[in-house]
């Protein structure tokens, strides 16, 4: 945390602002209000924090491991401290590891920073919330234990997209299965 912000504008949190979906929501959520980033590498945090500002715009900028619980308890406190008039909680911070990997407390790690981390920060959140207030979850369909992989495209399919192709090449068609 850093500058003055504004306490008298609209202030949305974010989680996982410095790449992707995050960030560009960020820059797009300034235009509204303060932005409260939350993330867990201060260099990336100050460097959007900086774009935000060269617009004009105000942020500030927490750090926090979602994976670790109390880190997002510990931040909840410190952002109610800013005392701003929060209207929105986007939690987008999110991880698809190759492989499973475990927290300092035992959990699998996307689990905890997927779901369990964004829960205890919101949980501790929620109670300074003014009526009203948005609370946003991003997940991944493929964290949905009931979710199918959509059916493979049919041979016809694929061969109206090799038509398409101006030079065939064996990877783009590999690429469709
Ligand atoms: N992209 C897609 O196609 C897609 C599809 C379905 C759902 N989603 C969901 O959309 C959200 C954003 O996806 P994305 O593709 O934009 O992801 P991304 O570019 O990989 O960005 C993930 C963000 O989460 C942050 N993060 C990761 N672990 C963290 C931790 N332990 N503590 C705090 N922050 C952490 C990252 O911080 P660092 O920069 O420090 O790593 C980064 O800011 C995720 O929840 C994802 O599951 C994405």
């Amino acid at each position: 945390m850093s500058k003055t912000v504004p306490t008298n504008r609209n202030a949305y949190i974010i989680t996982g602002p410095t790449s992707g979906i995050g960030r560009l929501t960020a820059l797009e959520l300034a235009k509204h209000g303060t932005v409260v980033l939350v993330g867990r590498d201060r260099g990336k945090l100050d460097e959007v924090q900086k774009t935000i500002e060269q617009r004009g715009r105000h942020a500030v900028s927490v750090v926090c491991d979602l994976s670790d619980f109390a880190s997002g308890r510990r931040v909840a406190a410190e952002i109610v401290a800013l005392n701003l008039p929060i209207v929105g909680l986007l939690n987008n911070a999110g991880i698809f590891p190759m492989r499973a990997t475990k927290n300092a407390l035992g959990w699998d790690m996307a689990f905890a920073t997927n779901h369990l981390g964004p829960f205890a920060l919101t949980e501790a959140l929620v109670p300074h919330l003014p009526n009203g207030a948005n609370v946003v979850f991003i997940a991944s369909a493929v964290e949905n234990p009931e979710h199918t992989s959509p059916p493979r495209p049919s041979a016809s399919a694929a061969a109206r997209c090799r038509a398409r192709t101006p030079t065939p090449r064996r990877s783009s068609a590999t690429s469709l299965r």
